[in-house]
């Protein structure tokens, strides 16, 4: 079988990144121009401000990846981007890179999904079983997603609300940390002595959807609570007591998952598979129920192009390329 070499491109939000991947999971390379420093003054991403710095580097960022892979543009088999969901204005500076490089090499076009990028960053580390069951978990997107077969995307359950991301950017700031304050509440919820009471929101029984905006509110109130009473609040210990309700639902709605749709492996994905007590945690529950436990470095965790490379393999795979008058969608479905 004659060897797939994609060139994938990802602008849906704050990074610039350009991989080439061999077979859909061989990493060439997977260069990454992170824009986090521009947003932080602005405590979070600013649409407009993502667009021009994703033109101000793609070309750039485009050389860098053929170089490292050494490959020539001939070599490629084909060009795929990260179609939606994201910003549109960062979508779109991805998607005319990525259509200008297609016809001009006369390559092939391949339209990915985000999320579908962020699922298979995990062939990036092992071969997938099928059916298996992901926990999606970034700054835009909390669903667990069963894969029956490959390329076939099942959401059967995702937040009504925040996603867990975002409810720990937020819960950050109220404790008066920088964007992005994941890393911040995860480091101190480690560091603290005892965790600060939080509620554990369930939902109806059976339910897989979540739901972070009660718990977000009952942080914000426990901060000016505090601070009404001329208080410092407890920072460290509400930050664990907000992890330990979040990594718990997460962890028990997962393996039920699993459970419940026979699922052969459980994938971990998304910018807050970085989280160590979520990482942890999930490990210990897996090893103790018999369940294969998949979570890619944390460099194929938070946005990249290698694991848009991965997705587009298995789409090239069964669907060939698309037209070039593909249009970017911010809605796009899974
Ligand atoms: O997947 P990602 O890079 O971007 C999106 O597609 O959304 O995820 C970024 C999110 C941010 O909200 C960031 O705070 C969070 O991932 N994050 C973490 C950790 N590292 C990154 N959240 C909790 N604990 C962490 N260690
Ligand atoms: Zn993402």
């Amino acid at each position: 079988l004659k060897p797939v070499y994609i060139l994938a491109i990802e602008t849906s939000c704050d990074e610039t990144s350009v991989a080439v991947v061999k077979d859909g999971c061989e990493v060439l390379s997977n260069i990454i121009s992170s824009q986090i420093e521009t947003h932080r003054a602005f405590g979070g991403v600013v649409p407009e401000v993502a667009s021009r710095k994703h033109v101000e580097v793609i070309t750039l960022v485009i050389e860098e990846a053929l170089s490292v892979a050494a490959i020539s543009p001939q070599d490629l088999t084909a060009v795929a981007v990260t179609q939606g969901p994201g910003l549109v204005g960062a979508l779109l500076v991805g998607v005319v890179a990525a259509k200008s490089l297609a016809l001009a090499w006369g390559k092939p076009l391949i339209g990915t999904h985000h999320i579908a990028g962020h699922i298979y960053a995990n062939r990036l580390v092992k071969e997938l079983q099928y059916p298996n069951m992901t926990l999606v978990v970034s700054g835009g997107h909390t669903e667990l997603v069963l894969m029956e077969r490959e390329g076939e995307f099942q959401i059967i359950g995702r937040t009504r609300d925040d996603a867990v991301g975002e409810a720990y950017d937020k819960v950050a700031r109220a404790l008066g940390f920088p964007y992005p304050g994941g890393p911040h509440v995860d480091r101190l919820a480690r560091e603290a002595e005892e965790a600060f009471p939080l509620p554990r929101v369930w939902l109806e029984p059976g339910s897989y959807d979540f739901s972070l905006s009660g718990l977000k509110s009952a942080v914000l109130n426990a901060v000016n609570q505090s601070k009404m009473k001329g208080l410092e609040p407890d920072v460290a210990g509400i930050a664990r007591g907000f992890q330990e309700s979040v990594v718990e639902v997460l962890v028990e709605k997962a393996v039920r998952a699993v459970r419940e749709f026979s699922a052969g492996q459980l994938l971990l994905c998304g910018g807050v598979a970085a989280n160590k007590g979520l990482r942890e945690a999930l490990t210990l529950r897996c090893a103790a129920e018999g369940i294969e436990l998949i979570i890619p470095p944390p460099v194929y965790c938070t946005d990249n192009a290698a694991m848009i490379g991965a997705a587009a393999y298995v789409k090239w795979k069964h669907e060939g390329g698309i037209p070039l008058d593909m249009v970017a969608d911010p809605g796009f479905s899974l």
